[in-house]
This record gives structure tokens, sequence and C-alpha cells, in this order.
């Protein structure tokens, strides 16, 4: 199909929403990753998202909106916690899982009774949304398997004719996927980590717990967040997470011609002579570039990229959730 590219104008961001509002495909920039979006109203241009991705139809979307004001026409109940989250941390790089109304499409929520819902933070994102008049459904927009996009050069590279349109915004800040969190019961649970942390929750809610298995690919056959059971945002080359102490030993086993580094930047230089991707200086610079780093990976040839391990805390702990998941094989 042909793939119209715009640009973040007014005007071009009015025919990005006329694309949504006529059962369109439109690949938008947000503060996390890059979205491909369609009215989540619309069954049939729902079922659209599933096929330009290649994704299982059991893993349900999240719903995002460009207001605060359009989330009680969504689900049945705003929770207290969700107000509370709502309040400190939209828009944002957050999802909240809430009972959901009919008028969500099952095809969004795979079957659930329950809907992930984000108000974005991205001016950009948020100027589409409300150009589109509708609540868009949009997962990250990578071929199912692939890491997410975070730059339009991956989502060009993925996407370009399986949709219809593809906003050319910057690079996404964040850089790794909203923290999900279910917010229908008393205590919030983190079903993806992400760049609103547990201490952030807990610091709005009082409490927090991490949703069972979230770090592997379980067996569960019904895990909480369908998501969970798929192997996700890995490159083609094998990933190695290791302490830092031990790459030099490990890099010894593999071909070093095909083998890279993955490590922070200050550390780049107890690796001289072999082949070294810079993930940044700071854990948000590793978060924003982690998964441009996985591609270039692939890009540039490697075989096997070993990466240092981050300390699982503030968003460490969703740097080395995505990593583990990569890192499975
Ligand atoms: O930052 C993000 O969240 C990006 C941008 C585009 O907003 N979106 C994104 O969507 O990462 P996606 O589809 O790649 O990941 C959505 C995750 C999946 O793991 C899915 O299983 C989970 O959220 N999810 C969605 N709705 C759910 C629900 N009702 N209950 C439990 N988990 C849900
Ligand atoms: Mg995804």
């Amino acid at each position: 199909m042909e793939t119209k590219i715009l640009t973040t104008s007014k005007e071009d961001l009015i025919i990005a929403g006329n694309i949504i509002k006529a059962g369109g495909t439109v690949i938008f920039p947000t503060e996390t990753v890059y979205g491909l979006g369609a009215d989540a109203l619309n069954a049939k241009a729902v079922k659209k998202i599933f096929e330009a991705k290649g994704r299982p139809s059991d893993n349900p979307l999240i719903v995002h909106i460009s207001d605060i004001s359009k989330l009680e026409g969504l689900v049945t109940k705003v929770t207290e916690n969700a107000k509370k989250l709502a309040d400190a941390y939209w828009p944002g790089p957050m999802t909240l899982i809430l009972n959901k109304k009919d008028i969500i499409s099952s095809e969004v929520s795979a079957g659930l009774d329950t809907a992930g819902i984000r108000l974005p933070k991205s001016e950009v994102a948020r100027q589409f949304l409300a150009e589109c008049g509708v609540p868009v459904a949009a997962p990250s927009a990578n071929l199912s398997g692939s890491p997410s996009p975070t730059t339009f050069k991956h989502v060009y590279d993925d996407m370009y004719g399986r949709v219809d349109a593809i906003i050319e915004g910057e690079n996404c800040e964040v850089g790794l996927e909203s923290t999900v969190i279910d917010v229908t019961g008393d205590v919030p649970v983190i079903l993806r980590p992400g760049g609103i942390t547990p201490e952030m929750i807990k610091k709005v809610c009082g409490n927090v717990k991490l949703a069972h298995g979230i770090d592997g690919v379980t067996d569960e056959i019904k895990p909480k967040s369908p998501g969970m059971k798929y192997k996700h945002y890995a490159p083609k080359c094998d990933v190695i997470l290791l302490e830092k102490e031990d790459i030099l030993s490990e890099i010894l086993k593999h071909d070093k011609e095909q083998t890279v580094i993955l490590c922070l930047g200050e550390n780049v230089e107890r690796y001289n002579g072999y082949n070294v991707i810079n993930l940044g200086n700071t854990y948000d610079e590793v978060a924003t570039n982690l998964f441009a780093s996985f591609r270039k990976c692939d890009e540039l040839g490697y075989k096997v990229a070993l990466m240092e391990k981050v300390k699982e805390e503030g968003i460490g702990i969703a740097i080395m959730n995505r990593a583990k998941r990569a890192s499975k094989k």
C-alpha cells in the first residue's frame, strides 16, 4: 500500500486525524516509542493494526487519549489509585489498566474485560490525538518481535508500505514503552516496568506490587498482561547480560570481530581494542538509546552482544526488564 510521510505541522496532523477517522492506520511519535494507531471504536480499523505488525490478536492494545476528560467515557469506574496516578503522572509514560466500557471493542482488549488507557506527554502525539477526535488504539510501531521503534528511521525500515501514513517526529525521549499498571484493585500492580518507577507509584498510592513473571516469557496460560508471553525487544544477534567485571573474560569465548560490547559511557575505556556501543552516561540515556542500540547491533552485522547489567533501581528496573527479555532465546 502507499504510505504518506507527514510532518508535524498543523495541516499534516489534520490529514493524519482524517485518515484515522476514515478507518486508516497512522504511525505517530510519542515520548516513549512510536505507536501504530487506528480508531479504537472501529473494529475493522483495529484489525489493520494486527495485520500491519504481524501481531497475534490475543495481545491487547493500549488506547490513547488526548485529554484526561476522555477517560470516564472509556472505563466503568475510575478507581482511587487511577485518579491519584493520573493526577501525578499524566500526561506521561504510564498506561492505566481499568475495567472497560463496551464501547471499546474486544478486538482492542483481546477479549479481556479491561483496557489500558494512556495520555501521552508528547505534544505532537496529543495534537494528533485531538485531531483524530476518537480514542486511538496503538501498539508500538515495530514488526512483531523486533525492538520498539524510537526514531523515524526505525519506523520507516519496519513499516513503510504497511500503513496509510507515518508522522515524522523527533526521536523518542524516554525510549522504553510506558509503565503498565493494573489499577483495578486496592494495590497498584506493575505489569510492565517503564519510565514511571515503582518508587514514583508508591509515593502516590502508598503501595505497589510487581506482577509475577514480569521479566520472563511466562508459561502461564493467562498471564495478567498477555504481552508477557512473548519474547520481545530482541535483536537478531545473541544478547548476553553480564556484570562489567565478567565481560572481558566472556569475550574470549567469542569471535572478536563478530562481537560487540554494550556499555555505560564511563566504562568504554575498559574495552579498548574491542567493538563497543556506548549506551549513554546515565540510566536515562541508556533507556533512550537501548532499542536503537539493539537495532544497531544487527545493522552492523554483529552475531553476539555482551551487555553490561545495570542496577535494578529507578528506570534501571525497566532497562533490565527489556534487556533480560532480549537475552532470552
Ligand atoms: O509506551 C507505550 O505504551 C507504547 C506507545 C505507543 O504508547 N505502546 C506500547 O504498546 O508499548 P504495546 O502494544 O507494544 O504494548 C502494550 C502492552 C502489552 O504488553 C499488552 O499485553 C499490555 O500492554 N496490555 C494492553 N492492554 C492490557 C490489558 N487490558 N490488560 C493487561 N495488559 C494489557
Ligand atoms: Mg510492543
